[in-house]
């Protein structure tokens, strides 16, 4: 029958010419589908005597097969195209450089940390490190603050849930002075140390931080005075900000592990900060008591310690007006220091 030649024809173009798998199987639909010419040509061979039915159901289902077979091709080829085209879309050029990592920099307070190592160890300080989580005893009573002292209000911490071997809460540091009698007890004198470090108090406004950074200075020998730590001082501020055109003043303060204590204060010669006074520092002459809560006899060891804090070095160095800034991670800030 030549229509169904035809039909098998005509699927065969339609077939070949759909753009996407979509129009395939509308076309498909046309053929084979519920009202399809196939499906229609099947449904008039009940009209058709036995022995014609026979043989045009066969020739039928021949034509049926081959428009199948096309339909397979033609799915075939297109999604051989697809898998093509997907291919080249997503092809990734070898030969490319990597992207590369976003080098990070040095936050301005772990600047200076290093400035103050590198200053001091270049006359004659260790480096030493020791624990923000620390006994009451070290903190406080070791360092000549008994117990109900009311110098320990002046700094009040952040307790953790567990007790020392002596029954006493743990906190957090409130300083770094506990350093001086940890090293000085697992060191003979001459002790020439510093202990730069993490602290804590609770506090927060622009100017304090819960969380902020010390260095701690030790030097104890037979015969170090007062003008030791101001020759020290002195060579440090101004290696530190880069300039002799610097004063040290000592104001007399109270520290419970000094004796007399001072606040260092600097003045800059010039620039924006020129002529003021600026607190950098606490320091003094270690107390007796602490000398001998250092294992030591306070008849023979005399010396100084100082602690400043770290942050308030940064903000005058670069002048910085807001401690919050070095904690809040805004990169407009951090990137001016790298
Ligand atoms: N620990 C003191 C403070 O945090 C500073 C200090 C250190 C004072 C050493 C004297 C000697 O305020």
């Amino acid at each position: 029958m030549n229509s169904l030649e035809n039909i098998v024809q005509q699927a065969r173009e339609d077939f070949a010419g759909a753009p996407d798998p979509a129009a395939l199987e509308n076309a498909k639909a046309r053929y084979l589908g519920k009202t399809g010419q196939i499906t229609e040509q099947m449904k008039g061979l009940g009209k058709l005597a036995p022995d014609e039915r026979k043989r045009q159901g066969a020739l039928i289902n021949a034509a049926k097969e081959q428009i199948e077979s096309a339909l397979n091709a033609a799915r075939d080829a297109l999604s051989d195209a697809q898998m093509q085209a997907r291919l080249s879309a997503e092809a990734i050029d070898v030969t490319l450089p990597g992207r590369g990592r976003g080098v990070g920099g040095i936050h301005p307070v772990m600047r200076s940390w290093q400035r103050v190592e590198q200053i001091f160890g270049s006359i004659g300080f260790d480096v030493a490190d020791g624990p923000e989580i620390e006994n009451d005893w070290t903190n406080f009573t070791a360092l000549n603050s008994p117990e109900n002292h009311p110098a320990r209000s002046m700094q009040d911490t952040f307790y953790i849930a567990d007790n020392d071997t002596l029954g006493k809460p743990l906190l957090l540091r409130t300083h770094t002075s506990p350093m001086q009698v940890r090293y000085a007890r697992m060191h003979q004198p001459p002790i020439k140390v510093i202990a730069p470090g993490r602290t804590y108090r609770v506090d927060s406004d622009a100017t304090h931080s819960p969380m902020f950074h010390q260095v701690e200075g030790l030097w104890i020998d037979e015969n170090i005075s007062f003008a030791d730590l101001k020759g020290v001082y002195l060579n440090f501020v101004r290696a530190f900000f880069e300039t002799d055109d610097l004063q040290v003043r000592f104001r007399p303060s109270y520290f419970p592990f000094t004796e007399p204590s001072a606040e260092i204060d600097i003045a800059f010669g010039s620039g924006p900060l020129k002529g003021r006074w600026l607190e950098v520092s606490g320091a003094g002459q270690v107390h007796p008591t602490v000398i001998r809560n250092m294992g030591l006899d306070p008849e023979r060891y005399i010396g100084f310690a100082f602690g400043s804090g770290l942050e308030r070095l940064t903000m005058l160095r670069y002048g910085i007006n807001d401690l919050r800034l070095f904690y809040e991670g805004d990169l407009r800030f951090l990137k001016q220091f790298n």
